[in-house]
């Protein structure tokens, strides 16, 4: 089973960037110990800072049939990008929304996204967890 995981903005800088939020470790140390926990699971890794970067990337994962699901952490782009939805509402591989933080209890701002209406769910606020539990949801459903 092949699972794709696509993180937005900012979050190539996981483990320096506001560790009080967003905690200590990088991401590519915890995509080793996601691989370790779903050992017959594909992972696919892919990062941008760039907009348009990632809804190629969400095209891409999604014209292929080889994909089971999309996790997507959009980063900032879920409070801004009308792009970033439509690409989701555009394929049919199944994407989970993630959030290490809990964007609900953040600034305004944050509980705007173009993401969750369009995603099968929003896991939020349960640190790099949430992405672990996603791909939990997509190898038992
Ligand atoms: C985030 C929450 C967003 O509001 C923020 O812009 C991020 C990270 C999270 O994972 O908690 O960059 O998506």
């Amino acid at each position: 089973m092949k699972i794709a995981i696509i993180n937005g903005p900012n979050l190539n800088l996981l483990g320096t960037r506001e560790v009080d939020v967003y905690g200590n470790q990088s991401f590519d140390k915890y995509l080793e110990t996601l691989q370790q926990e779903f050992p017959a699971v594909e992972l696919s890794y892919f990062q941008s800072n760039v907009e348009g970067e990632l809804v190629n990337e969400i095209q891409r994962i999604g014209t292929s049939a080889a994909y089971e699901g999309i996790v997507l952490n959009p980063a900032a782009y879920t409070h801004t990008s009308v792009a970033i939805g439509d690409a989701i509402a555009a394929i049919k591989t199944p994407v989970i929304e993630v959030h290490i933080s809990n964007i609900f209890g953040r600034e305004e701002f944050r509980k705007i996204s173009h993401v969750s209406g369009k995603s099968v769910g929003v896991i939020s606020g349960l640190g790099l967890k949430g992405y672990a539990l996603a791909i939990a949801y997509f190898t038992t459903k």
